[in-house]
């Protein structure tokens, strides 16, 4: 079978279908400081039947689209599922060439290559299925090409998207599966991309205490990221690990997306102490991180051959910012957003969420934080006992 890569520059945007355009608008700008630089013009939406508005911070870049009527691309997601990621934006350098090489390595088209022109220059574009349940994947080539979108019509004065926070791009996607081999198979063999790094983790096996041999629940996934090698976009992978499937958290998000999709996106900032602070002030919610992580945290960072970090522990602890990484003076600092469904106080808004992760020279995902944070809530617990 034909690999290599198809011309991947980059995750240009990312598609998110919700019921209510302006609850998540209120979101990307009152809380995340996206600004809104476009939305869909009058005819777009007539024959789109849908209503979208475009949000960016540094290049990150999310379109939101929301149903008018009914029969549209958002209306057919939603009717399936929560609100959530539908569709992911790529940049190609050649289209004609990416075509070629996804028809010929099986790729399925949901459309042809369609090319559009304005004064400035020329954009091409087509539509693939995937393996990520209902997400589809989208290519561009764009030369020159003034609007993000035929019939988006730019927001004046929106020239510059730089971030409050400091958001600079999508560092990578995670997505869950309820099994994750034709999704690879697939990433490997119709787009090109190879292997970077994998993992299996239960909770079933933390401690040797024998207080856990007869544990009766527990949560355990496998992980496998596939990268583009040229552009180094990456796509994290989860499923669930046995035993006690049905309680994983990756089962758990399938059951709530209703099928297999993009879980959360990445968003790199270099300084997260002041971006967690500027969001913990805005309102922003986080997944909570017990105390006892950083009660260990010193130890663990031995454990790691990490060391000394840079930041205060005290200020981490204080700010709930996660660490992990596997080398000294190597390390990435991390945090999760709560999930939209959390947030929203509403079930249809979807189980998709947020992390911020600045990276200080490891290029991991934070696979140890899977551990230490379990071990942490099980502290926690026997504690409160
Ligand atoms: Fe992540």
């Amino acid at each position: 079978m034909a690999s290599g890569s198809i011309g991947i520059q980059g995750i240009e945007a990312l598609h998110y279908y919700v019921h209510d355009l302006d609850r998540t608008r209120r979101f990307f700008v009152d809380k995340l400081d996206f600004v809104e630089v476009g939305h869909s013009g009058a005819q777009l939406e007539q024959e789109g039947r849908q209503r979208a508005a475009a949000f960016q911070a540094g290049e990150a870049l999310f379109v939101l689209h929301q149903p008018v009527g009914e029969g549209g691309r958002a209306w057919r997601y939603l009717r399936k599922h929560p609100e959530g990621v539908g569709t992911v934006v790529f940049d190609v350098e050649d289209i004609d060439r990416a075509f070629a090489l996804l028809d010929e390595r099986g790729g399925t088209f949901i459309t042809d290559i369609q090319r559009f022109k304005d004064d400035a220059g020329t954009l091409a574009m087509f539509s693939i299925t995937t393996p990520f349940g209902d997400t589809t994947f989208r290519f561009i080539e764009r030369r020159g090409y003034r609007s993000l979108f035929p019939g988006f019509v730019a927001t004046p004065a929106a020239a510059g998207a730089s971030n409050r926070f400091g958001f600079e791009r999508i560092d990578h996607l995670t997505s869950n599966f309820q099994t994750m081999k034709p999704a690879l198979l697939w990433m490997q063999h119709v787009l090109g991309l190879e292997p970077l790094w994998e993992i299996a983790f239960h909770t079933n096996d933390v401690a040797a205490d024998p207080t856990h041999a007869r544990r009766e629940h527990g949560s355990g996934l496998k992980s496998v990221v596939m990268w583009d090698p040229a552009s180094h976009v990456k796509f994290a992978n989860n499923e669930p690990f046995r035993p006690f499937f049905k309680e994983s958290q990756i089962n758990i998000f399938a059951e709530d997306n209703r099928g297999d999709g993009v879980q959360h996106s990445a968003l790199a900032v270099t300084d997260i102490v002041g971006a967690v602070r500027g969001l913990r002030a805005r309102g922003v919610e986080f997944m909570a991180t017990p105390g006892t992580y950083y009660d260990v945290l010193p130890e663990r960072l031995e454990r790691i051959r990490v060391g000394q970090l840079e930041e205060s522990l005290d200020v981490l602890r204080e700010l709930e910012i996660l660490v992990d990484g596997s080398e000294k003076g190597k390390y990435l600092l991390q945090i999760f957003l709560k999930e939209a469904a959390g947030r929203e106080h509403d079930r249809e808004a979807g189980p998709f969420f947020f992390e911020i992760i600045q990276r200080k020279g490891d290029q991991g995902f934070g696979a140890g934080n899977f551990r230490a944070l379990f071990e942490a809530i099980e502290r926690d617990q026997a504690n409160a006992r």
